[in-house]
């Protein structure tokens, strides 16, 4: 299933009143009316920006609606490995530094998106595995970096790397196979690389509290209990026709570990909500002091990934929309100013209670790949470890998501980090691959 189509129906689905909780330790400053986005977000310290292609560059209207309302702007496609690293080893920056000069040139403020991703590898990336592909990615992290050392606001350092739906798990991926810990470790390159960048996780499907963005959020807060260099979380935020009712309280939970929050690819399908919907956007983000700005994904309706939806500001002809009047009225409203009150997530979550696993095995390499899912109870579990013999045979050679104790005969899976805590009823997943048969398909579960 195209990613697009999951994402749509997931949004779809979560359509919900637009009520915001508004912010306990906020001060709402009035902004004096400003006339376009950019100055109008500057007010409250925030930016406004655009992805914007290089190919659209001589575009006239296009470059005069940038330049006059937009004060960030983000390639939507120029930086990513597929562009930047075509062949390995050789890299082509001629797009994506014309999309940083824009920029520059206009003070605007550049996201640099994306260094790691599932898609849009090269195909030399894709063909590659293990050490060489995480060897390959790393390297990419570095050279990326380090060329736009000093000039990139916030790296989007990993896209993408949670799965949909309700295990709170990580996605499969080439990236993913080469070990669970690929994503601490482009972190730890892109600070090397670029120590002033802001370093960002950016996902879709998180717009709102759910199991997807929990799982990034056990990730984060992971990341900061062991220094793992991590300074914002980018929320896409590509809507259908309706919002979670908490989407504020979303970001203000990450905002809440101590990271900035950014709203990275906001875009929102047409119909009777458009305007509402951007203005509920905007307003979640001036209400949570630490989220720093806005980024639509793309300027006119045209311009957008989502043909047929008019999903942006901008009509094809460059005329403002409803949706932009109720960006621009609320951003005049007023937002945040203070400095936000970090307050350290609670860290004795219940006693555990019972849990189930099962297991579903695909073949693989003359092998298998088994995708294990953990379900809790009717208690939390606080810790789990999965346990079983594996036949004759057969040899574990990856994992991802737990530590493993054995690769042959009797094993066992114990969670990692971020995947030890489990609602009552809630689900978590893990995997591993292995050589010759797997094991069948309910496994013992022990919660801690
Ligand atoms: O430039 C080539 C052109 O030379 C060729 O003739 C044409 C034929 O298909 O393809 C053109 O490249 C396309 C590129 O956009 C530029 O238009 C790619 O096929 C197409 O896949 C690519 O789509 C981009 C997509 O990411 C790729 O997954 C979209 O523009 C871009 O908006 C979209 O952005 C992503 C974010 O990076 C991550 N979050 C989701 C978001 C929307 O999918």
């Amino acid at each position: 299933m195209s990613p697009r189509i999951t994402r749509r129906r997931l949004v779809l689905a979560a359509a919900a009143a637009s009520t915001v909780i508004a912010a306990s330790v906020a001060v709402i400053g009035t902004a004096e009316a400003a006339s376009t986005l950019g100055a109008s977000a500057a007010q409250s310290g925030r930016y406004f920006g655009a992805a914007i292609a290089a190919g659209r560059l001589g575009d006239s209207t296009y470059t005069r609606i940038l330049n006059t309302e937009f004060n960030s702007v983000t390639p939507e496609n120029e930086m990513k490995w597929d562009a930047t690293e075509p062949q390995q080893g050789r890299f082509s920056f001629t797009n994506g530094d014309r999309i940083l000069n824009q920029g520059l040139s206009n003070g605007s403020k550049v996201r640099g998106h994306a260094l790691l991703w599932h898609a849009q590898q090269p195909g030399w990336a894709q063909s590659l595995s293990g050490t060489a592909l995480r060897n390959a990615a790393i390297n990419h992290v570095t050279q990326v970096a380090a060329h736009y050392k000093g000039k990139i606001y916030a790296w989007d350092v990993v896209n993408e790397a949670f799965a949909d739906g309700g295990s709170g798990a990580r996605r499969d991926s080439n990236l993913q196979r080469t070990g669970n810990d690929w994503i601490e470790a482009a972190f730890r390159a892109a600070r090397a690389a670029d120590p002033a960048a802001k370093l960002c996780y950016n996902d879709y499907n998180t717009d709102g509290i759910n199991a997807k963005s929990t799982g990034i959020y056990n990730m984060v807060r992971d990341f900061k209990s062991r220094g793992v260099p991590i300074d914002c979380v980018g929320f896409q935020s590509h809507l259908g026709t309706g919002i979670d009712s908490s989407y504020q309280a979303n970001l203000q939970r990450f905002a809440d570990l101590g990271v900035d929050v950014q709203i990275t690819e906001l875009d929102v399908a047409q119909g009777g909500n458009q305007a509402n919907i951007y203005a509920t956007v905007t307003k979640a983000c001036l209400a949570v002091s630490r989220c720093t700005g806005i980024t639509v994904w793309g300027i006119r309706d045209t311009d957008s990934w989502r043909g047929g939806e008019n999903p942006l500001l901008f009509d094809g002809s460059g005329n403002k929309k409803a949706a932009y009047t109720s960006v621009l009225n609320a951003l005049n409203a007023g937002g945040t100013t203070t400095p936000p009150t970090t307050t350290p997530p609670t860290t004795n979550p219940p006693t555990g209670g019972a849990c189930s696993a099962t297991v579903t095995l695909n073949s693989w390499n003359g092998g298998y790949v088994a995708n294990v899912r953990v379900t809790a109870g009717s208690a939390a579990v606080n810790g789990w470890t999965v346990t079983t013999t594996l036949p004759s045979g057969s040899a574990i050679t990856g994992v991802w998501s737990a530590t493993n104790t054995g690769t042959s005969g009797a094993v066992s899976f114990r969670n990692v980090a971020y995947n030890g805590q489990v609602p009552a009823g809630g689900s978590t997943e893990f995997g591993f691959q292995g050589t010759g048969t797997g094991p069948g398909t309910s496994l013992a579960c022990a919660a801690a």
